[in-house]
């Protein structure tokens, strides 16, 4: 791969180790994927937050790298991590995952990386159409590259961290507008009525799809939050890094394949998906984490209304979202709902924190929490799961 000079000076360790590793692990990088250079990207997200998914492994190499110097050269925004802190709730984990967890959040603050703990950082700062990103979390990737026309691989943590102190990624795979052409059409014979259903569809598709990237075609409408359930499902059960929308089926010239979806398919990955029938202890709203227009739907439902004793009602979003939904917080909150930020019921740990049974609308959550956690899932539609919160 070419270097520039001041790109071999940072090789050769003159600006530190930090950033001689960083910058080895994208040459390490462009190299294993034939990658020419090096470009500049917009913005870095950080996955390998949270203490329950990574554990003590990255701990050494975070502070290695924080004391030698290293900082985000670009934007950089973080996943959520294991807690909320100074939630009441989370502060029933032992003393030792709660300071586990302040230790790694404070190792990316010292590299300069905003702390903002979510996995929606597009409703923070909305990338520009066409720029290049270095974004780990594949529910991000997905909708950046599929919704937002921003472009961006799906990184790991490492190389996403590695991007962001030195503010370029190797110029491969979807930097580069060949990769970025579909390979197969996807009709879709079902009546798809919910952000579930769509939820569910993305699941099945990411399955049959691996890492192609389709035109979906015969979607009944394209709300937003039923793309992201979309997306954010395709890319959990498989590696598709985004996806395009046709109204028509047209055939590009780059289409080899066509499969249909039908009712069968969603009923089966549905069924699959839901492993309990009993009343849940936790309903979780915020996979990936709430958008403003969720919260106003949610405060819509829930005014008036009354959450019932003996379950809890999560939402969950990021401090930045909350900060400007404050009125729908309150009506929130004042059900006996609770807006969470920071975290998310796949990231923590929920059987420490009471919870056996968990109802949901997010397909994501439904595929990890029982081996993650060991709870058991129910699948509804949003309105479906408010209307159980609040059921006597
Ligand atoms: Fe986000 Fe947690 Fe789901 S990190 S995408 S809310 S699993």
């Amino acid at each position: 791969m070419y270097l520039t000079k001041e790109e071999e000076r940072i090789y050769d360790g003159e600006l530190g180790w930090a950033y001689q590793v960083s910058m080895k692990i994208l040459v390490k990088l462009g190299d294993l994927y034939g990658a020419k250079r090096l470009i500049p990207i917009d913005s870095a997200h950080i996955s390998g937050v949270a203490y329950k998914t990574v554990g003590d492994a990255p701990i050494e190499f975070l502070r290695a790298l924080a004391d030698s110097g290293g900082k985000a050269a670009v934007q950089a925004t973080t996943n959520p991590s294991s807690i909320s802190f100074g939630n009441p709730p989370f502060n029933a984990l032992s003393r030792e995952l709660i300071e586990k967890q302040a230790e790694i959040i404070g190792l990316y603050e010292r590299m300069g990386l905003e702390l903002t703990l979510t996995c929606t950082p597009y409703y923070i700062r909305r990338p520009r159409s066409g720029s290049n990103l270095s974004w780990a979390e594949s529910s991000a990737v997905i909708y950046a590259n599929s919704l937002l026309n921003a472009w961006t691989n799906r990184e790991g943590g490492p190389s996403a961290l590695a991007s962001a102190l030195i503010g370029k990624t190797p110029d491969h795979g979807l930097h580069r507008p060949e990769n970025r052409q579909a390979s197969i059409l996807v009709r879709v014979e079902a009546d798809l009525e919910s952000e579930l259903d769509y939820g569910v569809l993305g699941i099945c598709l990411g399955e049959i799809l691996g890492d192609k990237i389709p035109v979906i075609y015969g979607l009944p409408r394209c709300e937003e939050l039923s793309l992201k359930q979309l997306g954010a499902a395709m890319a959990t059960s498989g590696m598709t890094p985004m996806f395009y929308l046709s109204e028509k089926g047209g055939n590009g010239s780059s289409i080899e394949e066509k499969i249909s979806i039908g009712e069968r398919d969603l009923r089966a990955s549905y069924e699959r998906l839901t492993s309990a029938y009993e009343k849940p202890d936790l309903i979780f709203i915020g996979c990936p984490h709430c958008s403003l227009e969720e919260l106003k739907t949610i405060a819509r439902y829930l005014e008036g209304k009354r959450v019932r004793p003996g379950i809890k009602l999560w939402v969950c979003t990021s401090n930045h979202v909350r900060r400007d939904a404050k009125e729908y917080v309150e009506i929130i909150e004042a059900s006996g709902g609770q807006v969470i930020c920071d975290t998310c019921a796949v990231v923590t740990w929920l059987r420490d924190l009471g919870i056996e049974i968990l109802m949901t609308n997010s397909v994501k959550t439904a595929h990890y929490t029982p081996s993650m956690s060991g709870v058991k899932v129910i699948l509804s539609p949003l309105e479906d799961c408010l209307r159980e919160a609040c059921q006597k």
